[in-house]
């Protein structure tokens, strides 16, 4: 396995060391640690700010050569908000097609949900979000910008090919997990009024849904998915919907699991030779760096999902069983500078836990 860690910026490279430890630790344990390749790469805020480019312009094509990559973290004091996130994390997510963003919600023990008598059996779906479309393509423009006669536009795009192959994804992921609860895959949008673009996702899934007889398909407008999120999330199984309504609903199903210290998610490539990068999903936190009072749990989450997609299931389960283990037994709070240990302690405390 030959990975690229872009630790990024704050106190991403903080939390991706730990992941780091952790991914080291089990595959050692495993006997794959002779295969195992990684490489430092300094792209984010500082090298913007030294060179006027957050990474190099061969990026892509130097991506290509690796197996997946870890990333900590993008967001620079310095750096005008949207630069940094649109050319290192939608840049590569565009470039290497990283069609799915993958991101499990689940209540590990021990750690505290907002959610009043909700418990780890009551909070465990899954979201996959489409990664390349929507409202994230940047179509659009200014007429008269600046003025009293401004028009903005910003064009919603989706395409057939865009959302088939996400939604095929999902049934594919529904029938996997094999919930013992019950397969259903469930799809957000918004069809009582995106009548175009949303009719067509809402064709796709009927039609490709019509080849999983075996799961039970539901459907949600996006409001009301976010009310039955916080109301009934047991509800749920899969989750599929497109980018920026994902957006959205991935930081409230982030914050009923425990927030940005425990959420981890994956922008993956399932085709033949794809590259997929795996993320904390946490800030870079500048004002934290090197307190070491940021949670490494995400960016180990996030290793354990790296795993499971490179073909080593059971180095992904070991790694989060440990995380299950720690959070259970001895962490006071995911929160930052509340977790009773440093940062690179509970790197070390999962590793003890494997
Ligand atoms: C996410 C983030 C990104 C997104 C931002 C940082 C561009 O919120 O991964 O969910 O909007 O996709
Ligand atoms: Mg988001």
């Amino acid at each position: 396995m030959n990975i690229a860690v872009i630790g990024g910026d704050g106190t991403g490279p903080e939390v991706a060391a730990e992941g780091v430890k952790v991914l080291k630790a089990v595959a050692k344990l495993e006997g794959f640690d002779k295969d195992l390749k990684l490489t430092d790469l300094d792209w984010g805020g500082d090298r913007y700010l030294k060179t006027g480019e957050a990474l190099p312009a061969d990026a892509i094509d130097q991506l290509r050569k690796f197996d997946c990559i870890l990333l900590g973290a993008v967001g620079h004091p310095d750096v005008k908000p949207g630069i940094l996130e649109r050319k290192l994390l939608l840049d590569l997510r565009f470039g290497l097609d990283q069609y799915i963003n993958l991101r499990p919600v689940k209540l590990f023990p021990g750690v505290e949900t907002p959610l009043k008598d909700k418990k780890p059996e009551d909070i465990d779906f899954i979201v996959v979000r489409e990664n390349t479309e929507d409202l994230y393509c940047g179509a659009g423009g200014f007429m008269h910008k600046g003025t009293p006669n401004e028009v903005a536009t910003q064009t919603a795009i989706y395409t057939r090919k865009g959302c088939e192959r996400a939604i095929r994804y999902a049934f594919e992921l529904c029938k996997k997990r094999n919930n013992p609860k019950g397969k259903k895959l469930t799809l957000v949008a918004k069809t009582n009024v995106l009548t175009t673009g949303h009719d067509l996702w809402w064709r796709t899934f009927q039609e490709v849904g019509a080849e999983y007889p075996e799961i039970e398909k539901d459907y949600n407008h996006v409001d009301a998915c976010c009310m039955w999120i916080v109301k009934n999330p047991e509800f749920y199984d899969v989750i599929v919907t497109t980018n920026m309504f994902g957006d959205i609903i991935t930081d409230l199903s982030g914050i009923i699991q425990g927030g940005m210290g425990v959420a981890a998610g994956g922008n993956i490539n399932p085709d033949k030779g794809g590259v997929s990068m795996f993320e904390p999903m946490g800030g870079s936190a500048p004002k934290y760096t090197g307190t070491g009072k940021i949670n490494p749990i995400a960016a180990i989450n996030a290793v354990s999902m790296l795993l499971d997609q490179q073909g080593h299931p059971k180095a992904a389960k070991r790694v989060m069983d440990a995380i299950m283990k720690v959070t259970a037994t001895k962490m006071k709070s995911q929160n930052a500078g509340k977790m009773g240990y440093t940062t690179s302690e509970v790197g070390d405390l999962v590793v003890e836990a494997l």
